[in-house]
């Protein structure tokens, strides 16, 4: 369901759209339930010219308004997605979602903004953001941006500092497995992150042990194993709980928050809880692929299918997706992206007789509101409101764009999605509005429908109907020294001073 060349697509086909009532900039939405992360009443939202006007009961309003009825539904902040990967280079290939494509199909789920990662080119962190700058220029929805850092030297440390104070980003990503492309070392891992601190950037892990499974890879190989299922094989639970075990503690050495993406396994999922049960400021990010599926499906018969599944770290054996969907509800993880990285079936194929050659990554942007809503409070395991902060409040707070992100109050950006909860959702390659034509979510169904998503004070999904402008998404700056900085100087002086006492002691005594 994807018209290249139209401006303006959905089930009813494609054309230009006219200035109908979807293009107004005056909306009230009446009647629902709105919800925000802290709260959550009956009360009309009135938006005007892209930002939120107002939240009480009972607006009145003059007739050039569009007036959305919402009555027995709820009223959200539109999704943000923090870790998605668009238009990317990777193994040799590029993913086939663009900043057009995997955007629309994220306004069709009720996500309005993602921050996608900046790939550097040849370690230049100024090249790969003007390559970015690009690639993003026909975007439909906000975004922002996350730098990724592929080798040190003083240019990057410079680069880094241009980065957060010139160009609104506030978070920097260290990959710790794909060896011989993204990895880094532990040098390389101190140094970014002392000087993530010094900036009030939060440095990203993706934690995998990258030499350890390139060691494992060999050992399929070797076994004979060259199927997807040695994907799973090659780089198990433990590589992940060793990283995200050594991230977090280099991170406690240097004091600074961390931010782990994609946690997929119990193992480093429990890292994450001793570190945060200790104090320690640690943020970790589950994916819906790693909440929902399990490994069963990488030893499918069917290469094709298979294929499809293989992402880094690994989806894992059943058993891990429902002790992270509880580390959700207890607040062990704290907010749910997607690793959106998309690659057709054509591409998928170039694994076909060595997995270690199937591009890495699967879909999830279009879905994730979807099934988070189902798995998450369908099921009764979490609040509509704990719902609106994994989903959209956490992520704006915790890359500082809160509440202008995340929100639904006066002076809030009017991004802003209708749910209804009596509705169902079914997901599959032929209805989505991707490029790429699998779907790692082919034939689930569930409860809870984003009926009308509205970005950018504008209507753009409604009755299965999608409206996306190139060009119509703005990038999103993303001021450094967020809250999950407040206070961290203290457990630096408390470091100091308890040195100086044994420093002390042991001078006078010599
Ligand atoms: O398989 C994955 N996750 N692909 C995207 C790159 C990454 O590691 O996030
Ligand atoms: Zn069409
Ligand atoms: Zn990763
Ligand atoms: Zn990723």
């Amino acid at each position: 369901l994807f018209c290249e060349a139209g401006i303006e697509y959905g089930e009813s086909g494609c054309g230009i759209p006219s200035s109908s009532s979807s293009s107004s900039s005056k909306i009230l939405i009446k009647g629902g339930t709105v919800v925000n992360a802290h709260h959550q009443e009956i009360a009309d939202v009135y938006v005007e010219d892209g930002i939120i006007v107002a939240v009480q009961s009972n607006l009145k309003v003059g007739d050039d308004v569009v007036v959305l009825d919402a009555t027995g539904k709820y009223v959200m902040p539109g999704g943000i997605d923090p870790h998605t990967h668009l238009d990317m280079e990777f193994m040799g290939t590029q993913t086939i979602d663009d900043f057009f494509s995997g955007q629309a199909a994220a306004l069709a789920g009720g996500t309005t903004m993602h921050i996608d990662f900046v790939i550097p080119v040849n370690g230049s962190l100024t090249a790969g953001l003007e390559l970015y700058k690009q690639k993003a220029q026909k975007s439909c929805m906000d975004y922002g941006f996350h730098m990724a850092v592929t080798k040190w030297d003083e240019v990057v440390s410079r680069e880094m500092d241009l980065m957060v104070k010139e160009e609104g980003i506030n978070s920097f990503k260290f990959f710790m497995a794909y060896k011989g492309s993204f990895m880094i070392n532990d040098e390389l891992l101190i140094e970014g992150f002392k000087k993530c601190k010094s900036l009030g950037a939060l440095p990203m892990v993706h934690a995998e042990n990258g030499d350890a499974v390139f060691e494992g890879q060999k050992r399929m190989i070797e076994l004979g194993i060259t199927g997807p299922e040695g994907h799973a094989l090659s780089r198990p639970p433990l590589l992940e709980g060793e990283a995200t075990s050594r991230a977090i503690r280099l991170a406690r050495f240097v004091n600074t928050p961390l931010y782990v993406v994609h946690v997929m396994s119990i193992d480093a999922m429990e890292e994450v809880a001793k570190a945060r049960k200790s104090g320690q400021r640690v943020i970790g990010e589950a994916v819906v692929s790693g909440l929902i599926l399990n490994d069963s499906v990488l030893w499918d018969p069917d290469f094709s299918i298979a294929a499809k599944y293989v992402m880094s770290p690994p989806i894992r054996e059943a058993g891990h997706g429902k002790a992270l969907q509880g580390a959700l509800s207890s607040g062990v993880l704290q907010l749910v992206g997607t690793d959106h990285c998309t690659f057709n079936s054509a591409q998928k194929a170039f694994g076909i007789d060595d997995f270690r050659k199937i591009p890495n990554g699967v879909n999830g942007l279009e879905e994730r509101m979807h099934l988070v809503w189902d798995t998450m409070v369908e099921s009764g395991q979490m609040s509509v409101s704990d719902y609106v902060r994994i989903t959209s409040t956490e992520c704006a707070k915790i890359f500082n764009i809160y509440p202008k992100k995340g929100a639904i109050l006066p002076g809030s950006d009017a991004d802003i999605i209708i749910l209804n909860p009596n509705a169902s959702f079914t997901i599959s390659a032929e209805l989505h509005h991707y490029r790429t034509d699998t779907n790692v979510y082919e034939g689930v169904t569930g409860k809870g429908k984003v009926e009308v998503t509205i970005a950018g004070g504008k209507i753009v999904w409604q009755n299965g109907e999608l409206k996306a402008f190139p060009g119509s998404g703005k990038y999103v700056e993303m001021p450094p020294f967020s809250y999950v900085f407040d206070g961290i100087e203290k457990a630096d002086s408390s470091y100091l001073s308890s040195l100086k006492a044994p420093v002390k002691r042991f001078r006078s005594s010599t």
